[in-house]
């Protein structure tokens, strides 16, 4: 049998310029793709650098000195993301996350923040504004996002065990300085704050209790996410993940759970609620139980390219528009056939052969 060709991407893939339709159709709030998914979520990466080199997202080995990041004028303006959301935001999203890299290395990002927070949903609402950070900078930062608008914040923090964390995270960044940027967001108003913990086998699976323990009746609800095979660089392999079902059965086995209802369709997170009543958790399961059925989210990268998948091979370069003098009606039209293109499900058709496949970084395309 010949050897199936394996396509090529670098860390940002390949681009390819919208097609602009000669009839512009004004956005109505109600895109669908091919398999009839909305458009409701955008997740905007606003950096491609991060303080961080967690070994499953940002490996020293390939993020070294010689790394070359996205050149100032490479990336969007505060300007052009907000022309950029207000399209998106009259096509039917009403969710807009801002990611990275880290997204408070991107300097006045409050700024942002405010000129999102201005913006209207096809409803006439305010988006829902929300951030995920490492939470390194939130001691300096968490004021001015409040006032500035953001509504939620997610934290990522992957062990409670300092030796663990600091390899981890691989810049020997304490546990107790990320719990302190958890705090300071508290105190400047921020509530049901989400933390985020990816789980490797063997690296930081003896956390899963004591994370749940930890949490539990603080009002933080920790997130227990499936190691990912996203981006070509973190030696994904199917041992290291450990199924979210174990995850639940190990915290039932000290802390009795009962699953909840989602908030929402499509949440990505499945809810599990303590039976005492004190708070709940969450189990994020893209690789055993791939959530792509209901899947609403586009992401736009750091130079303005759109991704309708995080596993995309290619991305559709909207800052050429932008900067090309099209119109609002034009970009706006060309993000409506994007997404009524969209056939993505690479949840669902994962295979060793997929996961080897050089894919589009997470530190790039966003998480
Ligand atoms: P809430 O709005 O607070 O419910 O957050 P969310 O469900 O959007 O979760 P968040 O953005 O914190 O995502 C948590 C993690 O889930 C991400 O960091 C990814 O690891 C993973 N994830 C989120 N969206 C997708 C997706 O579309 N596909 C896959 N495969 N994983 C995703
Ligand atoms: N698998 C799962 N989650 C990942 N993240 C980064 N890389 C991966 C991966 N390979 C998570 C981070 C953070 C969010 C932005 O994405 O831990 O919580
Ligand atoms: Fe940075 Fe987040 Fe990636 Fe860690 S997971 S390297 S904190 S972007
Ligand atoms: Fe959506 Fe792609 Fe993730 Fe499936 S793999 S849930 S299509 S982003």
């Amino acid at each position: 049998m010949p050897a199936r060709v394996i396509p090529i991407a670098d860390h940002r893939g390949s681009t390819r310029l919208p097609a602009v339709p000669a009839a512009l159709r004004a956005p109505n709030g109600r895109l669908a793709d091919t398999r009839g998914r909305a458009l409701h979520d955008l997740r905007i990466s606003v950096t491609d650098r991060c303080n961080f080199r967690c070994t499953y997202c940002m490996p020293k080995s390939v993020f070294d000195k010689d790394y070359r990041y996205l050149a100032h004028d490479e990336l969007l303006s505060f300007e052009e993301i907000v022309r950029v959301a207000a399209l998106f935001a009259a096509h039917g999203v009403s969710k807009v996350r801002l990611t990275g890299g880290e997204p408070l290395l991107r300097k006045n990002v409050e700024d942002l923040v405010a000129m999102l927070a201005a913006l209207r949903d096809a409803n006439g609402e305010p988006l829902d504004l929300t951030l995920t950070t490492n939470g390194a900078l939130l001691p300096r930062k968490a004021r001015a996002l409040k006032a500035a608008g953001l509504k939620r914040l997610t934290v990522s923090l992957d062990s409670l065990d300092d030796a663990v964390f600091r390899a981890m995270n691989d810049v020997d960044f304490p546990v107790a300085d990320v719990l302190a940027g958890i705090d300071a967001a508290e105190e400047a108003g921020f509530r049901d704050i989400k933390v985020n913990m990816v789980v490797k086998r063997g690296v930081n699976d003896a956390d899963i209790v004591p994370m749940a323990r930890r949490f539990k009746g603080s009002g933080r609800i920790v997130r227990f996410i499936e190691f990912m095979d996203v981006g070509s660089s973190n030696g994904w392999r199917m041992d290291d993940v450990v199924p979210s079902a174990e995850v639940v059965a190990r915290i039932d086995a000290h802390l009795p759970l009962v699953e909840a209802a989602p908030n929402y369709t499509g949440e990505v997170a499945e809810r599990w609620q303590y039976r005492d009543g004190t708070g709940e958790i969450g189990v994020i399961s893209s690789v055993t139980q791939a959530f792509c059925g209901t899947c609403t989210r586009a992401r736009l990268s750091t130079e303005g390219r759109l991704f309708t998948c995080l596993f995309a091979q290619s991305g559709h370069d909207l800052r050429a528009l932008l900067r090309g003098g099209r119109s609002d009606a034009e970009i706006a039209a060309a993000i409506g056939l994007i997404w009524e293109a969209r056939d993505d499900n690479y949840s669902e058709i994962r295979t060793a052969e997929t996961a080897r496949l050089r894919k589009i970084e997470m530190s790039y395309i966003g998480g």
